[in-house]
């Protein structure tokens, strides 16, 4: 068998719309001509989307492939090893904006890529926009994203990397924290399991190690009226909202069926 170059008809070295499809269902792509949509659009020449369906085909989320994911009709860049910003995600965003409609002091923490805080601020217009993560590889990915809207981002372990000057200022503060409980981590699809960081997702033995330190600190930050909002699994919910009341919010669950989204919202008195 001759070997494979970027000139060589096969299915890993695709130039024709059909011959991407054909690969990518090969390799168990469900949407496989969606996706051949995509790959074709973004690949500049034939040789980039050789390089792109192979990387499909050996099993990378698309939207690391593509560089990018939609997410509230934005185009949010993503980066290999950090946390690809999930649709559901996108009914804490309208949860947000639903409670504190003309919020102008914003925080996104464990901000991930920053899509939340991005599409916040697509949708408040100017506003004071902070976010932040532990994960050096997010950090600079949420750069990419939050500095485009005019937004800050900080490095370091939840309330710790915020300036100190936000404190009892904060109307949004939206935390989608990991919440996979430990155990279940090997049993999420490898598309996460694989590729997104062990910080992205464990939240500890039930999930919600960091849910619960978010919800002790956040009325030290929040300005009166101001929210904290988090997503979690309609399982973990009971407990995070009590997390949530044990520390003084007024607290409700917002669930969405469509979305298959859960999210806990605090409001400070
Ligand atoms: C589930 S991902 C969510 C990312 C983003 N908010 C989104 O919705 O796409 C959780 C993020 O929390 C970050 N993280 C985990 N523990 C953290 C901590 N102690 N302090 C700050 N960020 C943390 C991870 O690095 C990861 O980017």
């Amino acid at each position: 068998m001759p070997p494979l170059s970027p000139q060589s008809p096969s299915p890993s070295h695709a130039s024709s719309r059909d011959s991407v499809v054909a690969a990518l269902r090969a390799s168990g792509c469900v949407f496989a001509e969606d996706e051949a949509e995509l790959i074709l659009a973004t690949a500049r020449t034939p040789d980039e989307l050789a390089t792109l369906v192979d990387r499909r085909v050996a099993g990378q989320p698309l939207e690391l492939v593509l560089g990018w994911a939609e997410f509230r009709g934005l185009r949010i860049a993503v980066e290999p090893g950090v946390f690809v910003p999930r649709r559901r995600t996108e009914f804490l965003v309208e949860q947000a904006l639903a409670h504190v409609p003309d919020a102008s002091v914003v925080v996104d923490l464990c901000c991930g890529s920053g899509a939340v805080g991005a599409a916040l601020a697509a949708s408040l217009g100017r506003i004071e926009l902070h976010a932040a993560d532990i994960d050096p590889a997010a950090v600079r990915c949420a750069r990419r994203n939050v500095a485009a809207v005019g937004g800050h981002v900080h490095e370091g372990d939840l309330f710790d990397a915020l300036p100190g000057d936000l404190r009892g200022r904060v109307h949004v503060l939206a935390a989608n924290v990991p919440y996979v409980p430990s155990g279940e981590v090997g049993l999420l699809p490898a598309e996460a399991r694989d590729h997104e960081p062990l910080v992205a997702l464990d939240g500890g033995t039930d999930g919600l190690d960091v849910l619960r330190r978010v919800a002790a600190e956040a009325p030290r930050w929040l300005a009166p009226g101001g929210c904290l909002l988090v997503e979690t699994s309609e399982r973990q919910a009971p407990t995070a909202v009590d997390a949530f009341n044990r520390s003084g919010l007024e607290t409700r669950l917002a669930v969405s069926e469509e979305m298959y989204a859960n999210v806990v919202i605090g409001t400070s008195s």
